[in-house]
């Protein structure tokens, strides 16, 4: 078994009983083969000479280092990063009501699961600890310290010396007290030393997308495969050895710019802003509106939508349409796909403006119609529904909500590069007295169903007010044709 098939539900069967320890490693096969993957790609480090009397900061205290501290020197690295999904990780709502929900439901058998890749060294660093109070488990997060309030913070990934395996948070965090950069300059060093924050050394895993590989892909602790981008990728156009076509993650997330690496010092660097699909929901967040402005750039160079007539044996219309995922390093949607809608809303006028049809519309509720029970309150409305994303299936093969829920998931994602298409049919007995029409087809993103957030919000896990139940749907193209019948 190859280490990509290893990664995929379907080529490896890793389901444990409901009743299984919810911290019990992935199936052991699997994390060979992906240890295998690991092994071939871990970079060797470079060392300094060892400064050994300068060193006056303790490993846990450089890690314990909150982004502002960082941000004294390196001002902009410190505001991209502060208006990114890295540094909303712990402060989305959704997340934590998820959370809490998870370590309820499962007696804190859930654990670090979540928070080891939500709060990464703070998980690491036991900052992060369930309690149980009258049989009732949470994970009470302590916002005083800056490394669980902050989430993915810079000495996650300026800390790492390896990736064990590209899954569920398997990477090592550095013993003693140095980061890591991509050149480890006699000046980075200097400068680090004597403002009292250890060593700076090099590493060439900094410049691979390895280093984003062990939290981009996530196998819950039933085997469940939730997200998969790293292998996506890995498996993808973007990585098939050619330095003139490949890119990494970084080349897509990180763009090189010139810029203030540090106050007053102008040269290339990579941009933190880590631009995706996600949009921070929460009023207290820095640069929501750039947020969306850059979201909104990469989601609509990163689709190919068709729309054109197609002949019938009758007299009715068909029309197709196709969508292409292109630019992408890695599915359309990826990352927690679970979540995320990817659909097409086609819309047919008369020659009076009438709708004389339509799919991909939202119900009462802001819902989409996808067939699934207990998601709309018409599961059935809308049979020709064009949508990519993905479910999630209990041991009993019924549909779930929650990412810890699941024993199985079966995904409807466009790999880099695929079309995808479906033909919409308006019967004759639709047209009546219908002379022309103009057709409207629009592909639309959302990142959560109201019915998801709206569970969340009658549980009790997450305030009415807290966020909106109709998240913003972000138009990634649009395409109209017009015709005489
Ligand atoms: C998710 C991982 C990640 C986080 C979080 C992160 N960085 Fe980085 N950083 C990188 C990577 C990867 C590079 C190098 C990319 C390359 O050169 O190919 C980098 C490069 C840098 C550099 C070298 C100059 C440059 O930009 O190329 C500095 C300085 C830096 N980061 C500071 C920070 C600070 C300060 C924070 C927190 C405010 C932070 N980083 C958070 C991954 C991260
Ligand atoms: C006292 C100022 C100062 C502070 C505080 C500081 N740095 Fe730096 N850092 C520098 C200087 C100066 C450089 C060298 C800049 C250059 O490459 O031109 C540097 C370089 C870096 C590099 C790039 C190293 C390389 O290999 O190219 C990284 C990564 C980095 N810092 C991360 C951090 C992180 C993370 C923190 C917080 C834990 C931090 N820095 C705190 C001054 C600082
Ligand atoms: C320690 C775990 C960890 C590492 C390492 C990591 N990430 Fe992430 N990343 C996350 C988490 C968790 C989120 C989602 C946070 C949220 O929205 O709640 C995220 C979100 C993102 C997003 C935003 C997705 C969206 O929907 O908008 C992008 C883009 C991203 N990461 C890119 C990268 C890149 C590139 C790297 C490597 C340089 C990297 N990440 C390394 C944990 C990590
Ligand atoms: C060729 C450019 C490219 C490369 C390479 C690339 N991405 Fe992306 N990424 C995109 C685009 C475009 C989107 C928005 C469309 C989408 O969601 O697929 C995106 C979206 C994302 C998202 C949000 C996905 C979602 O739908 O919720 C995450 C997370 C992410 N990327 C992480 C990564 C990681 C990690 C890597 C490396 C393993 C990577 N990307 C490589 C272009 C790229
Ligand atoms: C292996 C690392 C990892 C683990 C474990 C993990 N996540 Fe995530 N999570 C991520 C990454 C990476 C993203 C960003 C993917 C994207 O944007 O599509 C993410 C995104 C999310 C999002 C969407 C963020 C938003 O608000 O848009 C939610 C909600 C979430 N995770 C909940 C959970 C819950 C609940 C658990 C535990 C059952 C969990 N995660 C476990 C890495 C992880």
């Amino acid at each position: 078994m190859s280490a990509m098939c290893a990664l995929l539900a379907s080529c490896g069967s890793s389901s444990t009983d409901a009743s299984a320890d919810m911290s019990a490693p992935v199936d052991a096969s699997m994390k060979a083969d992906i240890d295998e993957l690991a092994e071939l790609e871990t970079p060797d480090m470079v060392s300094k000479p060892d400064l050994g009397d300068n060193m006056t900061i303790t490993q846990s205290e450089l890690l314990h280092k909150s982004p502002e501290d960082c941000g004294s020197c390196h001002e902009v690295h410190l505001e991209d990063w502060s208006g990114s999904m890295h540094a909303y990780a712990t402060k989305d709502p959704i997340f934590v009501a998820m959370l809490q929900k998870g370590i309820k439901e499962t007696e804190g058998k859930l654990d670090q699961f979540c928070i080891q890749c939500h709060a990464p060294v703070a998980s690491k660093l036991g900052d992060t600890p369930v309690v149980e109070d009258s049989g009732v488990h949470q994970m009470p997060l302590d916002r005083t310290i800056p490394i669980v309030e902050h989430g993915v913070v810079c000495t996650t990934c300026h800390a790492t010396t390896s990736v064990e395996a590209t899954l569920n948070a398997e990477f090592t965090l550095e013993q003693g007290a140095v980061l890591y950069g991509p050149s480890g300059s006699d000046a980075a060093n200097e400068a680090h030393v004597s403002a009292g924050f250890g060593e700076v050394k090099s590493s060439s895993l900094l410049t691979q997308s390895l280093v984003c590989g062990s939290c981009h892909n996530v196998v819950n602790p039933k085997g469940a495969l939730l997200e998969n981008t790293f292998s996506e990728w890995y498996a993808g156009p973007f990585n098939t050895g050619d330095p003139s076509s490949d890119k990494s993650c970084q080349d897509c997330h990180m763009p090189l710019v010139e810029d203030e690496v540090v106050k007053g010092s102008t040269r290339m660097m990579r941009r933190h802003t880590f631009v995706g699909v996600d949009l921070a929901l929460i009023d207290d967040f820095p640069q929501k509106d750039r947020q969306l402005k850059l979201v909104e750039e990469l989601l609509q160079q990163a689709a190919d939508l068709k729309l054109q007539r197609v002949n019938t044996v009758n007299t009715g219309i068909a029309l197709r349409v196709d969508v292409k995922n292109i630019n992408n390093g890695h599915a359309l949607p990826s990352g927690s796909t679970a979540d995320r809608q990817v659909w097409v809303h086609v819309e047919v006028f008369d020659q009076h403006g009438e709708l004389v049809f339509e799919s991909g519309m939202m119900d009462e509720n802001g819902d989409l119609m996808d067939r699934v029970d207990g998601h709309s309150v018409t599961p059935d409305g809308d049979p020709d529904l064009l949508m990519y994303g993905s479910l999630l299936f209990d041991e009993e093969g019924h549909h779930v909500n929650f990412p810890w829920q699941a024993s199985r998931s079966q995904d409807f994602l466009l790999q880099p590069g695929q079309t995808g298409w479906r033909e919409f049919r308006i019967e004759p007995e639709h047209l009546d007295g219908v002379t022309s029409v103009m057709v409207r087809a629009t592909l639309n993103y959302r990142t959560f169903p109201p019915f998801l957030i709206q569970q969340l919000k009658d549980e009790g896990f997450l305030g009415q007010d807290e966020v909106p139940t109709r998240v913003p749907v972000v138009e990634m193209a649009t395409r109209t044709i017009s015709f005489s019948l």
